[in-house]
């Protein structure tokens, strides 16, 4: 299937999975909407985007604002009379402990990685009810499938997204909507460097240690990503996890549904010492 002619809304295209896969689907034909809080990084994803011979529409967009996103919903449905493709894409982490966490932390990826979906789906969702077609893929982690310590305020938010897509997923059968939940495994994006700090799992406080242990298990790039991500959209598919990492943690969390911190976090340790 090409994209040819289809209108991709992707929010979090500044950077990392988001611009990729914005040059993704430029490749194959697609026209681009693209939102992010940071302006300098999308002008540079749209630079890549036109080199390639594609078309992008660029906004400055705090997906947790609601008003500010459905703004953004009339002026790409203005721009091209259609979307097809909604890509729920921009994230930020938090690492720290429940314990030690702040509320201000909780309300800043709660609004971004949770409330920037619902905004995403339900400003897009009459549209493409309308039209009967159109896919609505949203992006959870493989830390919506396990948790881990210092990593609850993300887990919080990624479980979220799974449980609010997977119900969706169930109410639009029969609508012609394709509906998808997206788990990556570690990719090599500015997650890491960009989040608010405090201490990671292997009990450091330093970020800058903490990305470089995150770089050694980020093992598929952000374009590795984009084309898995992009395949599952091609195929339909409800649940695309994206690396050999996130098929591998599927299965441990369902074969140790009770253990599979034990097992995870030894090997996270003994990573981080290599
Ligand atoms: P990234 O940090 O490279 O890109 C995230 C983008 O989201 C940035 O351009 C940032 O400016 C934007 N953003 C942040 N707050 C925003 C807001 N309020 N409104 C609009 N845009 C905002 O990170 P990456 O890795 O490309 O992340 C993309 C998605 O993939 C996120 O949802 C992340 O949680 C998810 N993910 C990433 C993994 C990884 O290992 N990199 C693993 C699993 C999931």
């Amino acid at each position: 299937m090409s994209f040819d002619g289809k209108v991709v809304v992707i929010t979090g295209a500044a950077s990392g999975i988001g611009r990729a896969l914005a040059a993704g689907f430029a490749k194959r034909g697609a026209s681009l909407a693209l939102g992010d809080v940071n302006e300098a990084g999308l002008a540079e994803t749209r630079s890549e985007v036109e080199a390639l011979g594609g078309k992008a529409l660029i906004e400055k967009l705090d997906v947790a604002d609601r008003a500010a996103f459905e703004a953004f919903r009339d002026k790409v449905l203005a721009a091209y009379g259609r979307a097809d493709i909604i890509i729920n894409n921009a994230g930020v982490a938090v690492a720290d402990t429940i314990a030690e966490s702040r509320y201000e932390d909780w309300e800043w990826i709660v609004g971004v990685n949770f409330w920037g979906v619902v905004h995403g789906t339900k400003a897009f969702l009459p549209h493409l009810l309308e039209r009967g077609s159109g896919s609505i893929v949203n992006l959870s982690s493989v830390f919506g499938l396990v948790a881990i310590p210092t990593q609850g305020l993300y887990n919080a938010t990624k479980f979220a997204v799974r449980g609010m897509t997977e119900a969706l997923r169930h109410e639009l059968e029969g609508t012609g909507i394709h509906v998808a939940c997206v788990h990556p495994g570690g990719i090599d994006t500015r997650i890491a460097a960009n989040a608010r700090f405090y201490q990671g799992p292997t009990g450091l406080r330093d970020q800058n240690e903490s990305v470089a242990n995150f770089k050694k298990i980020a093992r598929t790039s952000p374009e590795k990503a984009a084309e898995i991500i992009i395949q599952g959209i091609e195929k339909k598919e409800p649940r695309i996890l994206v690396g050999v990492d996130a098929r591998l943690l599927d299965m441990v969390q369902r074969l140790l549904p009770k253990r599979y911190w034990s097992l995870l976090g030894r090997g996270m340790s003994a990573r981080a010492k290599r």
